[in-house]
């Protein structure tokens, strides 16, 4: 038998203030898609926001639906609108932010396990880190440097057909 241990550090951030000015805008520019949520069942808006390497920014918001699973979070909305439109392009950065509708209540939010393993396979395909910047509106906030840190141990391919290590 073997002990291993996985680890990893990421950066906290109280306020806004504190970003760099680009990692703001980012930021901002997610707290904007986050008004675009359709989200009558959880009145949870979440907005997503993502900076590819060519400049281009992409905004995402929850989608949900009547048939509950049939939804989908603000980020595979963001990402996958961003690889449609943009295939092979590098995704730099992913922002999140979230907010309860109708109260101004500043929360957190971190990214679902599903979204996680979204952003991992980009990460891969596209050989390079996505930074994610994830906290509540008004602070604080979290900046982790790549999507692998937030899924350890994830599902690889097990002869699925297409091999992205
Ligand atoms: N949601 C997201 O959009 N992203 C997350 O990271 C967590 C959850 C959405 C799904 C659903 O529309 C609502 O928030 C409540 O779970």
């Amino acid at each position: 038998m073997e002990k291993k241990e996985i680890r990893f550090s990421y950066q906290r951030y109280a306020s806004l203030d504190e970003l760099s000015d680009d990692d703001r805008s980012l930021f901002n520019q997610s707290i904007e898609a986050s008004s675009s949520a359709y989200a009558p069942y959880s009145r949870f808006a979440v907005g997503a926001a993502v900076l590819l390497e060519n400049g281009e920014v992409i905004k995402g918001s929850n989608q949900e639906n009547i048939a509950y699973p049939s939804g989908l979070c603000a980020e595979r909305v963001a990402l996958f609108a961003a690889a449609s439109a943009y295939p092979n392009v590098s995704i730099k950065t992913l922002a999140i932010t979230a907010h309860p509708i109708s109260t101004d209540q500043n929360t957190e939010v971190s990214p679902c396990g599903a979204c996680r393993q979204v952003m991992l396979e980009y990460e891969r395909i596209l050989n390079h880190d996505i930074r994610i910047i994830t906290g509540a509106p008004k602070g604080p906030i979290s900046i982790i440097e790549n999507a692998r840190s937030l899924l350890p141990m994830a599902f690889f391919d097990a002869g699925l057909g297409k091999d992205i290590g």
